[in-house]
């Protein structure tokens, strides 16, 4: 493994060049190079990247590309790519990019070709959309499926749900489609207000099939149907599908694995919404938008491991959160679709990021010292900036902001797309260039009030501008923060694909679950909790 990252001489010269240009002003350093725009843009696989509005100048760009080489980041991505078992924390490898590989593809784990298998899966998934969708398969009752619900979490659910929203354009608007995610019943009941049973289908999303809010909501569901049916048991097989690793447990349930569409454990479940766990986005958009969606991915794929690093999209905006992070102190990244279909985009993102790169222990099992993963955050525009951008543009942080715009609009009414972009350029240069006091006071503003409209400017973007939103750009944009994510990760010496910070928390909610069906029970924690504990108890009656 590559030297402690802050003993490499590539972090060192990095340290020393923020000295010299951190403070730097983006007005500056537009009016020192006329074509700034251009020299730090990239067009690749359909995406234009303008990354000329970040504090960065050539020779920042050279030092980071330096970094990436000094963690040997191309043989990572090879060693990825190739099946590698890189997720050594749970002895996997990490090949969601298989996922999209096309059919004659050759990729090993444990010398078995995995790419078969992907496409059989991927095949019975569109035999079943294809089925449900011609009302070919029928309910318990003989009433065709028209509404679909998806009970899963985290990545069994955020995916589906922002893939759903993200493509809503191209779905077919005869399938109700809805999410239960949540243990919350609340979550449940509004999710199946108003749907028959008898036309229903439930999905089980679940990689592991153990997931407490899922195996929940899953138990309600059935108890659901076979109450709203008045069934018996022989009604699941007719209602209820299951997306999952877990044959055993899947059958346990009640499901019949004929009715199992798997995945693998090379597969991490926020890197699983192009497997199986996709069935719900293939019975929206059809097999065939949803095979356009993966060719969108594999496009990035390829770009990413064969581009030369300083060409590279993924690598150039890893490289650049780890610029912020790690040299400037940014503890976040906004990232803001000026699109409402990609409303559900951050979100989707924040497990995306940080559940992979959220870590603070090394590869070689030493504590890191220096800053991993941001909080990723963000909003469709232009809402956040009726919200939020307050902060962004005259508050005491440095946030990072990803911008995302489409030249067309899928619903073209009026004048709105060109308005609406109008504001996503607007902001890029009002974060990055300012308003100085001068200028405040030039266009008469009383000098008591002056210093509270000045911008400060230098925040830095990245703007993302790409032609249309379709099923391949979502793919490409999902491959783009995926690798981004594992650049970063290279960088920090961290593994981005396990996520044992959840569990503790999974554990002493199990042991709380009792203590709070009994008002007898002892308890054992601290002060705190105890009393929340025994106040919960007597308020709930
Ligand atoms: O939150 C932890 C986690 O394991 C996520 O990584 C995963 O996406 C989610 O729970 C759901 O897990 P499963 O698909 O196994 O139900």
């Amino acid at each position: 493994m590559a030297d402690p990252l802050t003993q490499q001489s590539a972090w060192k010269d990095l340290n020393t060049h923020y000295d010299q240009i951190g403070s730097l002003h983006l007005r500056e350093l537009f009016t020192d190079d006329p074509n700034r725009g251009q020299t730090f843009s990239l067009d690749a696989v359909g995406v234009h990247l303008d990354y000329s509005k970040n504090r960065i100048n050539s020779e920042t760009m050279s030092l980071l590309i330096a970094l990436a080489n000094q963690a040997d980041l191309p043989a990572r991505i090879e060693a990825m790519m190739s099946g590698e078992k890189i997720n050594v924390t749970e002895n996997r490898a990490v090949l969601h990019t298989a996922l999209r590989a096309p059919k004659g593809a050759d990729i090993r784990v444990d010398g078995e070709n995995v790419v078969p298998g992907v496409h059989d899966v991927l095949e019975r998934m569109g035999h079943f959309c294809n089925a449900i969708t011609s009302g070919q398969w029928t309910g318990a009752t003989g009433k065709p499926i028209r509404n679909v619900v998806n009970i899963g979490i985290g990545g069994s659910d955020l995916g589906p749900v922002m893939a759903y929203q993200a493509l809503r354009h191209y779905s077919n608007r005869s399938l109700t489609m809805r999410f239960v995610s949540n243990v919350d019943g609340t979550d449940f009941a509004e999710a199946t207000l108003g749907l028959d049973p008898a036309e229903t289908l439930f999905i089980i999303a679940s990689k592991t099939f153990t997931t407490q809010e899922t195996m929940t909501n899953a138990i309600t569901a059935r108890d659901w149907l076979l109450s709203g049916l008045n069934a018996d048991q022989s009604a699941v097989a007719k209602h209820f599908v299951a997306l999952s690793t877990n044959a055993e447990q899947v059958t346990a349930f009640g499901i019949d694995t004929d009715n199992m569409f798997g995945f693998w454990d090379w597969v991490g479940g926020r890197y699983s919404m192009d497997a199986a766990i996709g069935l719900s986005t293939m019975l929206a958009i059809g097999p065939e938008n949803f095979a356009e969606m993966l060719s969108g991915f594999r496009e990035m794929d390829e770009h990413y491991r064969t581009a030369p690093l300083a060409q590279n999209l993924p690598v150039i905006m890893g490289l650049l959160t780890v610029w912020y992070t790690n040299f400037f102190g940014a503890q976040t990244t906004a990232v803001l679709p000026y699109d409402q279909y990609l409303h559900r985009f951050p979100a989707y993102l924040q497990q995306l990021t940080m559940e992979s790169n959220g870590k603070s222990v090394r590869l070689d099992n030493q504590q890191v010292d220096y800053a991993t993963s941001p909080v990723y955050w963000g909003e469709p525009g232009t809402n956040g900036q009726h919200s939020f951008y307050q902060l962004i543009h005259q508050g005491t942080h440095l946030i990072p902001c990803d911008f995302i715009a489409f030249a067309k609009s899928l619903n073209a009414i009026g004048d709105h797309h060109d308005k609406l972009n109008a504001n996503v350029f607007a902001q890029g240069e009002a974060l990055a260039m300012g308003k100085t006091l001068q200028e405040v006071l030039d266009e008469g503003t009383p000098e008591s009030l002056a210093p509270h409209r000045v911008f400060a400017g230098n925040r830095p973007s990245n703007t993302l501008l790409i032609e249309k939103l379709t099923p391949a750009v979502l793919g490409k944009l999902i491959a783009l923060y995926e690798h981004s994510v594992y650049t970063q990760g290279v960088i920090w010496q961290i593994n981005p694909f396990d996520q044992w910070g959840v569990e503790l928390g999974k554990v002493l909610a199990k042991r709380i679950i009792p203590e709070l069906e009994s008002d007898s029970a002892d308890l054992q924690h601290d002060s705190s909790t105890n009393q929340l504990i025994e106040r919960y108890r007597s308020m709930k009656g």
